[in-house]
């Protein structure tokens, strides 16, 4: 546990509810093994409130930055006075640095920790075929990330189509070298499968893909994080497909979002 003293940085996870935050606890994990003398806490922020905690935030010196969760992610950006390129692609902020002059700069770090969790488990995205299940808040980020690292293909398939359109739409225009589009589930083709939907969370869940059409040398890769291994991955797994868990991701923004307060 760090030794919180008047040197320590502070940060905060904003969100409400907040009893289901585990991000604080593995960031204060992440800056302990690091000997980073810096320490997060969970804020319970109720939506009218946040103007005024932001306001409040500001003004405390010794406050680096704060995390930003359901349901503040979106409403927060117009109280914010920069927002880099991947907070404005993706329409939603989940970390913010507070300089030095108070002023605060958000940032979307769900789609570098989806691709670090993927390049740290030795994944090439360069040239690669992807086939993304969803299209909702993790999905904008990792699609535009997918594209960004260098995805030759990227098929948005979604319960919703309109939103997988868009979302396609989006991603070509920014990386037009990437061939997105929107279309079927069919996985036979891809070398990197991705379930960035809720499914898998709860059991009886259906699955995001049809598994059993991946082939032998596609990877799985998930952004649900509870269970570990979902039935999608299993699935893959038989298959004899190599997986990355959920968890990479998460440990992957650790890490971009101690890069973005500055304390890397
Ligand atoms: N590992 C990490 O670090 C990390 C980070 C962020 C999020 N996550 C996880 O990512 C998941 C999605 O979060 P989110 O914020 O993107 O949620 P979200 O914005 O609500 O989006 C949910 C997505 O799942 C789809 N979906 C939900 N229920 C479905 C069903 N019954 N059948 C088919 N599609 C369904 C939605 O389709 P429609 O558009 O049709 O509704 C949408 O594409 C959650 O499990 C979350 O915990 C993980």
């Amino acid at each position: 546990m760090t030794r919180i003293t008047g040197k320590t940085r502070i940060l905060f996870i904003l969100g409400d509810p907040v009893a289901h935050i585990i991000g604080s606890a593995l960031l204060n994990e992440h800056f302990a093994e690091r000997g980073i003398d810096a320490a997060v806490s969970p804020l319970h922020v109720v939506p009218e409130d946040l103007p005024r905690a932001l306001d409040t935030l500001r003004r405390l010196r010794n406050v680096a930055g704060f995390g930003v969760t359901i349901p503040h992610k979106i409403v927060v950006i117009e109280l914010l006075d920069s927002i880099g390129e991947r907070g404005r692609q993706v329409g939603a902020v989940n970390f913010v640095r507070r300089n030095p002059d108070g002023t605060l700069h958000g940032d979307n770090v769900d789609g570098l920790g989806f691709v670090g969790g993927l390049l740290e488990a030795g994944v090439a995205i360069r040239g690669a075929r992807v086939l993304q299940a969803g299209a909702g808040g993790a999905g904008r980020a990792i699609a535009f990330a997918m594209a960004e690292a260098g995805a030759a293909e990227l098929t948005i398939a979604n319960r919703s189509p309109d939103k997988a359109r868009e979302l396609a739409e989006a991603v070509a225009r920014a990386y037009p070298a990437c061939r997105t589009r929107a279309g079927r589930d069919d996985p036979s083709a891809c070398d990197i499968a991705i379930n960035t939907t809720s499914l898998g969370m709860k059991t009886g869940d259906a699955l995001p893909l049809p598994a059993e059409r991946l082939g032998p040398a596609a990877i799985a890769a998930e952004v649900v994080m509870t269970p570990e291994v979902t039935p999608f991955l299993a699935a893959a797994a038989a298959r004899g497909c190599r997986t990355v868990a959920g968890k990479a991701m998460l440990l992957a923004q650790l890490r971009a979002a101690s890069d973005l307060v500055g304390l890397a």
